[in-house]
């Protein structure tokens, strides 16, 4: 099971992933948690630094993300797959999407020349989140140390072709509420989704009240 979680900064993508992370963990499953761009390749190390520095010529970004997804796709997530752990990946393609296109007709080009190259998640889930409401969040979380990705015309134009994608493994969630609420809108889709997998349905197992879940309290930052 390969789950995406994308969405504007701030709309609460990081914490939903660990969310589901910790549900997951310990119930007799293997849980990898990820997030894009990584760590793990030469070209996710020069995105980050170029978050803080300064971003690159726009085809040279595009570029180092999707070669960073590449490795990210063919030397962590297979191998975690084939041994049967759940992938979780804080962005993923939906990022490249929005951030690297102007607008979603743009977008939908540029998918289409991505598709053969990328695994297709099980399930994306896109958090869907008002501009205004994701900068206070990182404003706050950051203490106004805003990254080159997070300008206000930056994430406007992100958040609008996010709200337009669609497509048969994609779920939409209300991003602008509070963190607990969010995590209640992708519980219920996931016990939909698991409703004739025994196997996924044991991952769901105990939460049977949002109220009984002890990991509700927002330890992580809205990301
Ligand atoms: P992120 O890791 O979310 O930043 P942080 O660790 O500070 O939360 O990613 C940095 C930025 O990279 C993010 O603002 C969006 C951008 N991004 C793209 O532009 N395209 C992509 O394909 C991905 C994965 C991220």
């Amino acid at each position: 099971m390969f789950i995406a979680i994308d969405g504007i900064d701030g709309s609460g993508k990081t914490t939903l992933a660990r969310q589901l992370a910790e549900l997951f963990t310990g119930k007799k499953t293997e849980v990898f948690l990820t997030k894009e761009p990584t760590d793990y390749s030469k070209w996710g190390q020069r995105l980050r630094r170029a978050s803080i520095e300064g971003r690159l010529p726009a085809n040279v970004e595009l570029e180092y993300f999707r070669q960073d997804r590449q490795n990210h796709i063919e030397h962590h997530i297979k191998p975690a797959l084939a041994a049967g752990a759940i992938v979780i990946s804080d962005r993923y393609v939906d990022s490249t999407l929005a951030f690297q296109s102007n607008t979603s007709d743009e977008a939908e080009t540029l998918y289409q020349s991505m598709v053969d190259e990328i695994l297709i998640p099980d399930l994306t889930f896109i958090i869907d989140c008002p501009v205004d409401i994701g900068l206070r969040r990182i404003n706050i979380r950051d203490n106004g140390n805003l990254s080159q990705f997070e300008k206000r015309e930056t994430l406007e134009r992100a958040e609008a072709i996010y709200e337009a994608r669609k497509g048969e493994n994609y779920v939409h969630l209300d991003g602008s509420k509070n963190i607990e609420d969010t995590f209640i809108q992708a519980i219920e889709t996931l016990r939909h989704k698991f409703d004739d997998n025994p196997r996924f349905r044991g991952l769901l197992s105990g939460v049977v009240n949002i109220k009984d879940m002890p990991l509700i309290t927002p330890r992580f930052a809205a990301g």
